[in-house]
């Protein structure tokens, strides 16, 4: 009946006002994190963070050690991706690997869930594949990629 129905709706209107107060504490918090991540030197873009731990580990340590962490090795999809990642090559001057590598098939380079780059930003003459040993890629300074070895001690960057 009325009476019943106007009731329920009332405890809707209650249950979605203290939800609006949680969600707007759950913001503000967010947005403290957001702070305090880019205060320790991550970079941002969108919701795709970028940081460094300061460790240096091959293409395969560090790929572990980001997916410990719950995030993965860096797979900019796009130049403003690739824009705001270069920010750490520039910022630390240290190259990076980037997730991209071509250890399953020479020349076809994939992102780390299998799927086929679909944006690529290679220095001239670049990937070269030199002496047959460059399965991974790295970020210069420039924000250019370069193929080499996965094997290379290079800066650990990750993407949450
Ligand atoms: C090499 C060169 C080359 C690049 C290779 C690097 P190296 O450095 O920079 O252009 O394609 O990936 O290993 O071995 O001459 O110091
Ligand atoms: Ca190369």
């Amino acid at each position: 009946d009325r009476g019943e129905s106007s009731a329920s709706v009332e405890a809707v209107k209650i249950q979605i006002s203290s939800l609006d107060g949680r969600l707007s504490s759950l913001q503000s918090r967010l947005d403290t994190q957001r702070k305090a991540f880019l205060f320790a030197s991550g970079t941002r873009i969108g919701n795709t963070f970028y940081v460094t731990n300061k460790q240096e580990g091959n293409y395969f340590e560090g790929k572990t050690m980001c997916n410990k962490a719950g995030g993965q090795l860096p797979s900019p999809k796009n130049a403003a991706e690739n824009e705001a990642l270069a920010v750490l090559s520039a910022r630390y001057k240290k190259q990076f690997f980037l997730g991209i590598n071509d250890l399953q098939s020479e020349a076809f380079f994939l992102y780390p869930d299998g799927t086929t780059i679909g944006y690529a930003n290679w220095e001239a003459r670049e990937p070269n594949n030199d002496k047959g040993v460059e399965d991974c890629v790295e970020m210069y300074n420039t924000g250019k990629w370069n193929d080499k070895s996965c094997q290379e001690i290079r800066l650990i960057v990750c993407e949450f």
